[in-house]
């Protein structure tokens, strides 16, 4: 989403400077175009440099000897960038921006800028409570300016508190939210991921190889395109991304409940998860001992509610998307999962395929809708699949 995005990083004198750097390195290996504004402040902490190397690009920081070029540089910057990052923001150019003040090139190009503003406050947890900066802070909000929170740990001044500039890596989610456009928002979505698992005594259970990758990027994609996102999920080792509401659950009946408590209020459903098809058919209370094993030389299984199946067959006019993971002829299987299972789509993988399948972060499908239309993707990260597959439910969305 933030491929050719043009992105101004404002670097400001706190000592989170150093961290910058990597800001830009992220936001380039997503395909941005990033130019950086330094404040003399932030050229003590780390040099134009650094930042030139990184960004492959000349580093803005004086405001007088532009005109060489002929052109009025904080003018054009700032009507270059979709997006002003100033990461991180001290509490001085806060200060400034709040009140009017433009006396070097940043805050000069804050003023003249009429593109969406993010700002990651970084500064002493004295500093940041001061009513000063707390008011001005308030008045940058009020004007539309973003301001990301503060992590609270031991700062650089060795207090504990708030005022630790977020990750970079939250700073370039929270630049690729704001930059990301919401055409799903109203909708309201059930996603459900990752395995779930079967017990068979209190140490032994039975599973599979669902990382809950695919999953995960759907709700996260789905949230940062505005629709609210209740996320099911078995059992993973791979966190969650922040959605409206994410409910852990461990075996396929779990699930069921989990999904039928809710679906009533829900737009779309997506089954991204792998439920086990089948559980024991008894849990046993106490661990099964070893020497007993030739009592147990078979496991007698029954068959687990199939879930995407049951909400397919009740669900109306609502949206159900089912996936399924296949060893082999899997555009045959598929057509007669979404038939039988009466899905609107249905995404289906070829697990045996090199960048395909449970663990992989690519993943190779091919979609098929109700008219048995069958698009193939070429290999591509499980976001930007979850991305393809958020647009084909839009347009369904759309024709309702
Ligand atoms: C070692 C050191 C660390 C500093 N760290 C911060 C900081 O984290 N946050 C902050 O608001 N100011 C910090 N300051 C103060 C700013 O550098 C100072 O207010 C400066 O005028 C900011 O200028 P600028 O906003 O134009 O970059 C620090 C100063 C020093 C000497």
């Amino acid at each position: 989403m933030l491929k050719d995005k043009n992105i101004l990083l404002g670097v400001t004198g706190g000592i989170a400077a150093y961290k910058s750097p990597s800001i830009v390195s992220l936001l380039k290996k997503q395909g941005a175009n990033v130019k950086v504004v330094m404040t003399d402040a932030a050229c003590e902490f780390v040099t134009p440099l650094t930042f030139q190397t990184m960004s492959n690009k000349p580093v803005h920081v004086e405001m007088f000897n532009q005109l060489m070029n002929m052109d009025v540089e904080h003018i054009s910057l700032a009507k270059w960038a979709d997006v002003i990052v100033v990461a991180p923001c001290t509490a001085n150019t806060i200060g400034k921006f709040a009140n009017g003040i433009c006396d070097n090139l940043l805050t000069t190009v804050l003023m003249a800028s009429r593109s969406k503003i993010i700002i990651a406050p970084a500064m002493n947890t004295f500093m940041l409570n001061n009513k000063f900066n707390q008011e001005n802070i308030k008045k940058l909000e009020e004007l539309g300016v973003v301001v990301l929170d503060t992590q609270k740990d031991l700062l650089a001044c060795n207090d504990v508190g708030a005022g630790k500039m977020l990750e970079p890596e939250e700073i370039v989610q929270a630049i690729d939210y704001e930059l990301t456009e919401k055409d799903l928002r109203g909708k309201k979505f059930i996603i459900t991921s990752g395995p779930t698992i079967e017990e068979l005594d209190p140490v032994r259970y039975l599973t599979n190889h669902s990382s809950g990758k695919m999953g995960y990027a759907l709700a996260r994609e789905a949230k940062k395109r505005g629709a609210t996102v209740t996320l099911i999920s078995g059992p993973t080792s791979i966190e969650p991304p922040k959605v409206d509401e994410f409910v852990r659950i461990k075996s396929t009946q779990d699930m069921f409940n989990a999904v039928e408590s809710r679906f009533n209020s829900v737009d779309v459903l997506i089954k991204a998860a792998a439920p086990a098809d089948f559980k024991p058919k008894i849990y046993s209370e106490e661990k099964i001992k070893k020497t007993k094993s030739e009592d147990f030389n078979s496991i007698e299984l029954e068959q687990n509610i199939d879930i995407a199946k049951h909400f397919g067959k009740i669900k109306g006019n609502k949206i159900v998307v089912g996936f399924a993971a296949e060893s082999n002829d899997e555009i045959n299987y598929g057509k007669g999962k979404l038939k039988a299972k009466n899905f609107d789509l249905i995404v289906v993988n070829n697990i045996t395929k090199e960048g395909a399948g449970f663990k992989s972060d690519t993943n190779i499908a091919s979609i098929i809708d109700k008219d048995e239309n069958v698009e193939s993707l070429n290999s591509m990260s499980k976001n930007d699949l979850a991305n393809e597959i958020l647009n084909r439910i839009r347009r369904l969305l759309q024709a309702r």
